[in-house]
């Protein structure tokens, strides 16, 4: 279950435990029917997808392996939810901290109004890298 993996990952101080981190393996999360779970993404996820974050999601894939973390990013359902709660609490400041190839970051940026302002920050720069063009692309 996806809340056990994020409890035993904040309990873990140590980068190597990152590899403990759920990835998006479809038996892993909150839907336990892989068939399900293709289905809302292909219906109603991946649709609403902003183009610039399905551009850093696959490119995040393609790292998967040189970054040994296994695919650590917020899941685009995860990032929807994130972008609705985002709006519904009006919110112009954030801070982020842990933004791997910033797919949460970017899904941030877009839900935010021009004015506001997200604080981000990682302890590994060469993660960020990966996404900024992106991020950039998306002119946020
Ligand atoms: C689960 S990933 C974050 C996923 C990201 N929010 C996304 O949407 O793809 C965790 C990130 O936290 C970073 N991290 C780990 N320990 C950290 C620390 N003490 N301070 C800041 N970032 C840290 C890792 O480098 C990694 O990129």
């Amino acid at each position: 279950m996806r809340v056990k993996h994020l409890l035993h990952y904040l309990q873990s101080s140590s980068i190597s435990n990152l590899n403990n981190f759920p990835s998006m393996d479809h038996n892993k999360n909150l839907l336990k029917s892989d068939t399900l779970h293709q289905y809302i993404l292909q219906t109603s996820v991946y649709p609403r997808e902003h183009e610039q974050l399905k551009e850093l999601r696959e490119e995040t894939m393609k790292h998967k392996r040189k970054t040994l973390l296994g695919s650590i990013s917020v899941p685009p359902e995860e990032g929807q939810l994130l972008s609705i709660l985002l709006k519904l609490m009006n919110a112009k400041k954030t801070i982020e901290i842990g933004v791997f190839t910033g797919y949460s970051l970017l899904t941030t940026a877009l839900a935010l109004p021009a004015n506001g302002k997200i604080t981000a920050i990682d302890v590994e720069k060469s993660y960020f890298e990966i996404g900024l063009p992106y991020i950039r692309k998306a002119g946020v």
